[in-house]
């Protein structure tokens, strides 16, 4: 029976290798030959509260989640064969302590996409990648070792739980113009994906994601505003909050100045656009879009005048 197991997982470490491209999470430890798999349950006989613990998560050994393509489930899948520690009753090899600890964040993230494959393309180009948080520093109720955040369980909500490191950003969302995330209306993970990034450098990217909810502002507009379209909407808009209206960049005209740099040196000293000398109408407190309202574009007029 054993003998039976054990092609199987060598097999399986064999192909498991052709699967997760990069580097495989095994392939950093030395294995001793002789190591073999032989399932969870005897470990439950010693380690009766990791055990139980596993018996509570979405990793259940029970449940028996392999390694994609291998029969490598349960402690082992992190731990490795775990023949020789069993045999030697608790002495033996096993990926402990020496080993695991020494795993940065992205052997740590390897642990996990062995079988998170999905999430193994993506990880990468998240806003954590690179930092010291890895997968298990977010789900320590899932997983039963490291963990520098205190899991989601224990907060009311998801947004508290990005706060618990993120402090100074809840600054940002008491600002007196912000989307409602503090009040509950909106989570981080609305913009945020924890498993894969935003490229900003990229209309459909970012944008997007803006405009999944603020749909008027996608267009297609008859009338395109080429200041909007193609640009990024933090051209103009803070995300988070900001302490000018409609949470802009800086409430002032510089706001469109910053690229209808034309009118600054204007020759005729009237700020001549359109035929429509701008130094008479700039008097006083106008804004550009008090006149020119419909910024993001408009299907009824070519200069976005509301009139
Ligand atoms: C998702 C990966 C993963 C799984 C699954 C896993 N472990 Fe662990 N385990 C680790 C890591 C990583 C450490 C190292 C702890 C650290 O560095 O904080 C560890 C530490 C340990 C330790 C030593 C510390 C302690 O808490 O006593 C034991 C014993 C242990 N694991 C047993 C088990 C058993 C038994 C199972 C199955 C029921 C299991 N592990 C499942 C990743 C895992
Ligand atoms: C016969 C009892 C016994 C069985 C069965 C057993 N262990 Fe252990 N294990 C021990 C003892 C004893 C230690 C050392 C003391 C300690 O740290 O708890 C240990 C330590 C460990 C450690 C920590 C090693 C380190 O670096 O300190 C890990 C990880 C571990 N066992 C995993 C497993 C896994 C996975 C299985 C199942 C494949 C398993 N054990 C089965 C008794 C056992
Ligand atoms: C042996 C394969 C395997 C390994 C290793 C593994 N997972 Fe999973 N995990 C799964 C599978 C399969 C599911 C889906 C379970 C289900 O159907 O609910 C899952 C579910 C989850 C969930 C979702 C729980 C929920 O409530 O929906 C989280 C979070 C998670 N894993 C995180 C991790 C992290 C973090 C690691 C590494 C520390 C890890 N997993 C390692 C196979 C694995
Ligand atoms: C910064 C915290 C954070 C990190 C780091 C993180 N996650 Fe998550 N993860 C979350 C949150 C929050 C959710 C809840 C889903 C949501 O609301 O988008 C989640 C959901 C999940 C789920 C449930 C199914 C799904 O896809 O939504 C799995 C599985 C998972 N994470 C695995 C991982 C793995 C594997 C890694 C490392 C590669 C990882 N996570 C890194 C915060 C994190
Ligand atoms: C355990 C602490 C911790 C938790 C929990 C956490 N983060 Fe982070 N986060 C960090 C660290 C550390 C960095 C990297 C250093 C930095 O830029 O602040 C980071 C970076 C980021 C960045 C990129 C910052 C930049 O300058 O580009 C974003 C965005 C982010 N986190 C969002 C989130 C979201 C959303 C959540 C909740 C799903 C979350 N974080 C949960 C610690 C955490
Ligand atoms: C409405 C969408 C949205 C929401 C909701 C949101 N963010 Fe952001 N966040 C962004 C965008 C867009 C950026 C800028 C990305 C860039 O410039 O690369 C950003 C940047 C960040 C940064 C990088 C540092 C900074 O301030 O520029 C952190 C950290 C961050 N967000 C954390 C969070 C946390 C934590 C939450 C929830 C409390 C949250 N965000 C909610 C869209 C959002
Ligand atoms: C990121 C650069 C950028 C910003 C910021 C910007 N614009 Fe534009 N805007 C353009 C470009 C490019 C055009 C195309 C016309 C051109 O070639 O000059 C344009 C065209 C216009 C036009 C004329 C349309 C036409 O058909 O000639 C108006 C009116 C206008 N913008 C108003 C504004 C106002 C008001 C703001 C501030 C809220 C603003 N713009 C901010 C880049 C910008
Ligand atoms: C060229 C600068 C500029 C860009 C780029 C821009 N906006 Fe705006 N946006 C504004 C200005 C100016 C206002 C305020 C208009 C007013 O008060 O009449 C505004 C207002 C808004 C409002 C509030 C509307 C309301 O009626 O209260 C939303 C929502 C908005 N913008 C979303 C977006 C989104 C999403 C993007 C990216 C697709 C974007 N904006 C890009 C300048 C811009
Ligand atoms: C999950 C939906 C959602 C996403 C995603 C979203 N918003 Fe909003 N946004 C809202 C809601 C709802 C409001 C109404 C204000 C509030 O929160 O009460 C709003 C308000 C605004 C306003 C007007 C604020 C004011 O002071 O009147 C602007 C500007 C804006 N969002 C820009 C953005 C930008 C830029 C992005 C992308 C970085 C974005 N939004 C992503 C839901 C969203
Ligand atoms: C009091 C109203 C008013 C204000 C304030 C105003 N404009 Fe205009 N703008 C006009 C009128 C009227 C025209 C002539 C074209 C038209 O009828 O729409 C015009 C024309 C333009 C044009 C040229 C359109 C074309 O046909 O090529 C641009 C670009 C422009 N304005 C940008 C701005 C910018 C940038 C600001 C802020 C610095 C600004 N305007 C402030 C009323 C205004």
């Amino acid at each position: 029976m054993k003998g039976l197991i054990c092609l199987a997982g060598c097999l399986a470490v064999l192909f498991c290798g052709q699967i997760a491209a990069g580097g495989t999470y095994l392939d950093r430890f030395d294995v001793p030959d002789d190591a073999e798999y032989i399932g969870s349950e005897d470990c439950s006989m010693c380690h009766e509260e990791v055990s139980d613990f596993y018996a509570h998560s979405a990793h259940h050994p029970e449940r028996g989640l392999a390694i994609p393509g291998t029969d490598i489930a349960g402690c082992e899948a992190c731990h490795g064969p775990g023949s020789v520690h069993v045999d030697e009753g608790g002495e033996g090899w096993i990926l402990g302590y020496e080993d695991l600890g020494a795993l940065g964040p992205d052997g740590r993230a390897a642990m996990c996409t062995q079988c998170h494959t999905d999430l193994d393309l993506n990880w990468h180009t998240s806003a954590h990648a690179g930092t010291e948080i890895s997968c298990n520093d977010c789900h320590r109720d899932q997983v039963h070792h490291g963990g520098l955040a205190r899991p989601a369980g224990e907060y009311r909500n998801q947004t508290e739980f990005c706060l618990q490191c993120h402090t100074e950003t809840a600054a940002q969302f008491r600002m007196p113009h912000r989307h409602r995330v503090l009040e509950g209306h909106m989570t981080c993970t609305d913009c945020h994906n924890p498993h894969r990034g935003v490229d900003t450098g990229n209309w459909d990217d970012l944008n997007e994601t803006c405009l999944t909810c603020h749909t008027q502002m996608a267009g297609p507009f008859v009338f395109e505003h080429a200041g909007v379209e193609g640009e990024e909407c933090l051209t103009c808009h803070r995300p988070h909050g900001s302490q000018h209206d409609k949470m802009l960049t800086q409430s002032g005209n510089g706001l469109c100045l910053q690229c209808h740099v034309e009118m600054a040196f204007s020759t005729d000293q009237n700020w001549s656009l359109g035929g429509q000398a701008h130094a008479g109408l700039m008097m006083g407190e106008a804004r550009c879009y008090d006149c020119h309202r419909e910024v993001h574009g408009s299907n009824t007029d070519p200069t976005f005048y509301d009139r």
